[in-house]
């Protein structure tokens, strides 16, 4: 097959440039369709009358920003899952007009390069012998046998539950054992009432967005920060304005007198460099928010899991104002396939939240949540927190010694929590994103931090060092394996500090 491009080389545009272009917009109209092959380098480059290299770069940009799949000795093929496909709306076709007539909205009028998703999964889809991407519980944790019967009993007496409109706020039950576990555990105190049941975390923050964002509107995130929401918060037409993280978590000092804004954090673990907000920050936090009418919304993704120690309590529980909006989630716990998180609303904002709750989804599916209640109801849940976590304690301090062994005195930023740690690699490792991909050609996953989920803005001062490494969903012994296959595939001369070339 042959793509047809044209190049100019009088073009103030570089060469690249052009070919990148119009390959994202094939793929983006799908005249590309997902997994369809392209032609090799050389065909193109003899085609286009270009050097080699020059299409070998446009590939790789395209590799890099998720639109194509390069595969070693097999060829370029485009990515399964194409960032901003959904969404986009192609050059030269009519904007959207209402059945009036009227112009679109400026909202409608946002450009599918303004839009992005966070990845989900490793982009690259390829079977690894070990992969490292950050949060994904151990596929082999999930407490089938107990969910099938709970499923079961469920189905036995749902009686109307599958046939009538439920409470679009959620399953009662769920929401009464949501508020019992987060009391003794994240000192939040507050009435099932305060909860409402949503897909995911993403869920949650969806429906702060609808709440809080208008388009102009401030949000201060976390630098680094988790792609879902900041990328989400652009899609709602807020301006991010990213806040440094140190040891201490975000600097809320850095925190402008700006009305009426929200600010993203994930205090108990942040994503992605793992660390805490202390305590004096937490409470700077809120008064800010006090101050400037502002609200917080606090990610509280993966704080069933530590490994050391009772965690800081939740920021929600200093609330005093009603200024947090807590976001939890059963995706890290659980599986992220549930689709099961949960909001903790500020009085303030109840009102307006169950409203929009309605008419966005009229509540989530009945069955699992009726189910996930029996299961935090009957203790099952704590027992199988005590079990995952002294599985992945197992497989983190597994990683910990294999770093250890191949690289030496290497740092490991953040708390001993959660299902990832950020590693600095050693000053004479090359850049992050030249070792991501020595490692997947010898099989290994491991993850900038732009690939691995989070947004550096480009700010991030060494953000070049740094991996990210999830190290719960991979057994120990893949675990050790990989870690020394990738030290052997960087010592193997692959690490000459230039970026391995796929060969098409
Ligand atoms: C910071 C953060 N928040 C939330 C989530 C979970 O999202 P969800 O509950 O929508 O699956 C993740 C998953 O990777 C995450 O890293």
């Amino acid at each position: 097959m042959s793509l047809r491009l044209k190049v100019s080389k009088v073009s103030n545009e570089s060469l690249q440039n052009q070919i990148f272009e119009q390959v994202r917009t094939m793929i983006l109209e799908e005249t590309l369709k997902a997994g369809e092959p392209l032609p090799s380098t050389r065909m193109m480059s003899e085609q286009l009358g270009i050097s080699r290299n020059t299409m070998t770069l446009a590939y790789e940009r395209l590799e890099a920003e998720g639109y194509v799949d390069m595969r070693k000795s097999v060829g370029t093929f485009v990515a399964l899952q194409v960032p901003g496909v959904a969404t986009f709306t192609p050059a030269g076709e009519p904007p959207n007009v209402d059945d009036d007539g009227s112009a679109p909205c400026e909202r409608i009028a946002l450009r599918s390069d303004e839009l992005k998703s966070q990845a989900l999964v490793n982009a690259s889809l390829r079977r690894l012998t070990a992969d490292f991407w950050p949060g994904r519980p151990d596929p082999n944790s999930f407490p089938l046998k107990m969910w099938a019967r709970l499923i079961a009993n469920c189905l036995r007496s749902a009686g109307a539950a599958l046939t009538e409109y439920r409470d679009p706020l959620g399953v009662r039950e769920l929401r009464q054992a949501i508020v019992d576990h987060l009391r003794p555990t994240r000192g939040i105190m507050v009435d099932a009432e305060q909860v409402i049941i949503v897909g995911g975390s993403q869920g949650g923050l969806n429906l702060a967005c609808r709440l809080l964002v208008t388009l102009g509107s401030s949000a201060f995130v976390e630098s680094p920060c988790y792609q879902g929401a900041a990328y989400l918060f652009e899609s709602f037409g807020a301006k991010l304005h990213p806040v440094h993280v140190d040891d201490n978590g975000i600097d809320v000092s850095k925190l402008p007198a700006t009305q009426n804004a929200i600010c993203y954090v994930t205090p108990s673990h942040q994503f992605p460099l793992g660390v805490t907000l202390s305590l004096d920050r937490r409470l700077e936090l809120l008064a800010w928010a006090t101050r400037t009418n502002s609200y917080i919304i606090e990610d509280d993704y993966d704080s069933d899991i530590r490994y050391r120690g009772a965690p800081i309590a939740a920021l929600k529980a200093l609330d005093r104002c009603e200024r947090v909006i807590y976001v939890g989630t059963f995706s890290k716990s659980m599986g992220a396939g549930l689709r099961i998180g949960y909001v903790v609303m500020p009085a303030t904002l109840f009102d307006a939240a169950r409203h929009i709750k309605t008419l966005t989804n009229n509540g989530q599916p009945w069955l699992p949540q009726a189910a996930l209640a029996d299961f935090i109801t009957n203790g099952s849940y704590d027992r199988h927190l005590r079990r995952i976590r002294h599985s992945y304690q197992a497989r983190r301090e597994t990683l910990l010694a294999a770093l250890q062994k191949h690289f030496g005195g290497s740092t490991i930023v953040g708390d001993n929590a959660g299902m990832h740690l950020v590693w600095r690699m050693p000053d004479q490792l090359p850049p992050a994103n030249v070792v991501e991909k020595i490692a997947l050609k010898a099989g290994v996953g491991v993850y900038t931090l732009n690939s691995g989920g989070a947004v550096d803005f480009g700010v991030m001062r060494d953000s070049d060092r740094y991996l990210v490494l999830g190290f719960t969903a991979p057994s120990e012994r893949e675990i050790s394996i990989g870690i020394s296959r990738l030290a052997a595939a960087l010592r193997s001369g692959q690490s000459a500090g230039k970026a391995p070339r796929a060969s098409l």
